[in-house]
């Protein structure tokens, strides 16, 4: 092993562009064996770790009656540039576990040298669903002051570089966040190209955003914001979408939202010929596999290198059950799109929550959307 490996090691986990960061932090690690860096770290300042990347709440601002964005200052060695469209992951302690999950960052991205040194603030907008256990905890209990761990920002639902000339973003619900940050980047652009935008929402007071958007809209001519309420004027279907935006099919088209629309739109771009032109994002992993009643789910999840073992239930994945036990696991969409979560089935059988797919001893699984299929080995 070389000299770097070596004192990389300790850190190696942590996801950095600079891979210099994280050699002073295995270096730190090194240094103060047998205890750990971050217990004089610590002492001095409670966003200084080299065991992981860590943020501290400094503002919370309510958006909606459900929905509040929350503004993260990030601490030391977190490399604050992303993309538009980007997530990142969040990880916050409630009743003495850390709970994990990505949120789409709504901040537009600061490169400046002299913002980075000052660790720019991030914000993501969270609405609470009802069986969201962070998302109700950081909507309605969270307080400034409140240090979380965080997960380099990744995803590829961002804008491209160069831009395309047209583009059609269709939202809904909070499916507007990742959106809202790529509208935030163009309107600091000066909104340089031609954008149509159809967001649904049951009711105006629940639109995110809605004041913003609005404002945007009337400051720029390139911009065109239509709002369905789907409360009074029913869900976008084709017909209607052609109204509002009769060239869809020749833009590149940004989609958030429920499964149900996003399976709309799959079928329209679909049978007119253009489904490359759509990009899309959901909100949740869809646990078709264990809500259709597949036998034989769950079973005890042993954690091959990190010498842990957790149970995990038919409806529980095998990312959960280890954080569940205080595992800090790779991860990124948490949705089964980025492969972030990838590791291999060493021993038994694992299966799929979207669509029942049984994986076998051997294979590589994505851990955020599989579950154990009785006793099983991840070599992590
Ligand atoms: S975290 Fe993205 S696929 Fe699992």
């Amino acid at each position: 092993m070389s000299f770097k490996a070596w004192l990389e090691k300790p850190a190696q986990h942590i996801p950095t562009r600079n891979w210099g960061v994280n050699m002073v932090r295995g270096a730190a690690a090194r240094l103060s064996h047998p205890l750990l860096p971050d217990d004089y770290a610590q002492l001095f300042h409670p966003l200084w770790s080299a065991r992981e990347l860590r943020g501290q709440i400094i503002d919370v601002r309510p958006e909606t009656a459900d929905s509040t964005t929350l503004v993260i200052r990030p601490g030391w060695g977190f490399d604050p540039r992303f993309v538009p469209g980007q997530h990142v992951g969040i990880g916050v302690r409630i009743d003495g576990r850390w709970v994990w999950r990505s949120y789409s960052l709504t901040s537009v991205p600061t490169y400046s040298i002299r913002n980075r040194a000052l660790h720019a603030p991030l914000s993501v907008t969270v609405r609470a669903v009802p069986e969201g256990r962070l998302s109700t905890h950081l909507t309605s209990g969270v307080r400034p002051g409140t240090v979380v761990r965080l997960q380099a920002p990744a995803g590829d639902f961002r804008l491209p570089d160069p831009l395309p000339e047209k583009a059609l973003f269709i939202t809904a619900g909070s499916g507007i966040t990742p959106v809202m940050s790529m509208l935030r980047s163009l309107a600091r652009q000066g909104m340089p190209i031609d954008v149509a935008h159809v967001h649904s929402e049951r009711t105006e007071a629940g639109v995110i955003f809605g004041s913003e958007l609005r404002e945007l809209d009337e400051k720029f001519p390139g911009l065109r914001l239509h709002l369905q309420l789907t409360g009074t004027q029913g869900r976008l279907d084709e017909q209607r979408l052609a109204e509002l935006v009769p060239d869809w099919q020749e833009r590149r088209t940004w989609a958030c939202g429920p499964p149900e629309l996003l399976d709309s739109l799959v079928s329209w771009w679909s049978a007119a010929g253009v489904e490359d032109r759509l990009k899309m994002e959901q909100f949740a992993l869809r646990r078709k596999g264990a809500t259709e009643g597949s036998g034989g789910l769950g079973g005890v999840i042993r954690f091959a290198r990190s010498k842990k073992e957790a149970d995990a239930d038919g409806a529980t994945t095998i990312l959960e059950a280890g954080e569940g036990v205080g595992l800090v696991l790779p991860f990124g969409c948490r949705m089964g799109i980025c492969h972030t979560c990838s590791a291999q089935l060493s021993e038994g059988t694992a299966c799929d929550l979207r669509n029942g797919h049984i994986y076998e001893e051997g294979e590589r699984i994505q851990t955020c959307c599989t579950t154990p299929v009785g006793n099983c080995v991840i070599d992590l």
